[in-house]
């Protein structure tokens, strides 16, 4: 398990989250890269089964980054995007996965050094969680071991 490098979803609201980003890079500030952006025009339009079907593809952990609360361009897409990660972290807990392996972060553009940190802070959450139970399943849908 040492070895294990977690993929990792971020679903980026494109005014912030993903400028953020973009900062980091123009700064030459790290993160890891694991970290697999998907820019979306706001986190509003991040649906539950987005999150699911990125679990489906193999992501380890799913987060989604948007706009600080009462800054989304779109007046509440953040406050949804919010309450459909909880709602997923609900589901999760369901299926007996661990909850952490997705967040709802907020950002703003101009925190460059934030999205890099909180990229590694994820990352290695995920990394502590271990691969996602999904992956212990083989291709006809049985349980496999884990090695
Ligand atoms: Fe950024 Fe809505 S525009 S979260």
């Amino acid at each position: 398990m040492e070895n294990f490098e977690p993929e990792i979803v971020a679903f980026c609201c494109h005014y912030c989250a993903y400028t953020a980003a973009d900062m980091a890079g123009s700064k030459r500030i790290a993160y890891p890269p694991n970290v697999k952006i998907i820019r979306v025009p706001c986190t509003g339009k991040v649906d539950a089964i987005h999150i699911m079907k990125a679990f489906e593809k193999g992501a380890d952990g799913v987060y989604v980054a948007g706009c600080l609360e009462g800054d989304c361009h779109f007046k509440n897409g953040n406050t949804r995007a919010k309450y459909r990660v909880e709602q997923v972290q609900k589901y999760l807990t369901d299926l007996g996965w661990e909850k952490d392996r997705v967040a709802m972060i907020n950002m703003s553009a101009g925190m460059g050094e934030f999205f890099a940190s909180t990229a590694l802070e994820f990352t290695q959450n995920i990394k502590q969680l271990g691969p996602s139970p999904i992956k212990h399943f083989n291709t006809d849908g049985h349980q496999t071991a884990v090695s």
